[in-house]
């Protein structure tokens, strides 16, 4: 964490939950905190309160989905505070819903936030990064869900799985360039935010009862954003490129895709999830 001290962080969607402790954490690192999101009241909020308890942070209004928002972004930054050393690209909607019958419009904002946003947060951020030549970190935050498969969450799987492609093709490419950016993907398992209330979609009975079964599964096993924050930030920090809030689980999951494609299995509902989801 030493490495971070001093620094200038950037964390999107830091208006709530895994975001806002980052944050929060980043702060009280001893790092300047810009706290990007749509919700400006909320990080408007948080902002005043970090630096009420003695720390820097600055709030900037910004869409993650919108390649000029982000870019604007980048620029208030750069005035504000100069050379960014963490980056963490965290926004991220879920949404509920049967492949064919969500709205082309809940399709676009999900890709659009969780796939388009962190490639416009390295679009924005990494050329300044490389060319100030310093050691700094890009978080990318995915899901222990980029390791599975899910139904009535298919854009929200499936743009985990290509936040975790694009990770592993970046920190290649950081290699290659032999720029001094490492580069993180982040799984978080379950953290008791509220993801699942403000989700998208969810307009067919299946979907309601999985969000209310989800919603219900975070707030008992989900562990607090500020104990995700203090276990992720550490490995960012240590330049892993695996973080975990649950190494175990992670694991877990990643046994299980791994054996499954190794099987050559075709997807198949788990009977438990199918009794569950089936009874709807
Ligand atoms: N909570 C979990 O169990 C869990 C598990 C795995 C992965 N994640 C991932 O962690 C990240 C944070 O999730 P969370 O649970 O803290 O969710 P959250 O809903 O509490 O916070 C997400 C924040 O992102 C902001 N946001 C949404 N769209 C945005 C946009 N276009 N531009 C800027 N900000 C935007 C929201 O306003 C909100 O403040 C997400 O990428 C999520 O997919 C969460």
């Amino acid at each position: 964490m030493a490495t971070l001290a001093g620094g200038v962080a950037v964390i999107t969607g830091a208006g709530s939950g895994i975001g806002e402790a980052l944050a929060r954490l980043a702060a009280k690192t001893g790092m300047q905190v810009v706290l990007a999101d749509v919700a400006t009241a909320r990080i408007d909020a948080v902002a005043a309160q970090i630096v009420a308890d003695g720390g820097t942070a600055l709030a900037v209004t910004a869409d993650v989905s919108d390649p000029a928002s982000m870019d604007a972004l980048a620029a208030t930054t750069r005035d504000a505070f100069g050379d960014v050393r963490l980056l963490v690209n965290n926004a991220g909607v879920e949404t509920l819903g049967f492949a064919w019958e969500l709205s082309a419009e809940d399709w676009a904002r999900t890709l659009g936030v969780n796939i388009q946003g962190v490639v416009n947060g390295v679009r924005a951020f990494a050329p300044a990064m490389i060319a100030a030549g310093e050691q700094a970190f890009i978080a990318n935050t995915a899901s222990v869900g980029a390791l599975g498969i899910m139904p009535v969450q298919t854009p929200y799987i499936m743009s985990k799985h290509a936040v975790l492609a694009f990770s592993e093709c970046l920190r290649l490419e950081m290699e290659l360039k032999q720029a001094p950016i490492s580069v993180s993907v982040v799984l978080p398992g379950p953290v008791h935010t509220r993801i699942f209330t403000d989700s998208l979609g969810a307009g067919d009975a299946v979907s309601q009862y999985h969000r209310q079964q989800m919603e219900g599964m975070l707030a008992a096993n989900g562990i607090s954003s500020a104990e995700a924050a203090s276990r992720i930030l550490p490995q960012v920090a240590a330049g892993d490129f695996w973080v975990s809030t649950d190494a175990e689980m992670t694991r877990a999951y990643a046994a299980g895709r791994a054996q499954a494609l190794l099987d050559l299995q075709p997807p198949a509902l788990a009977p438990e999830l199918a009794a569950s989801l089936q009874a709807e």
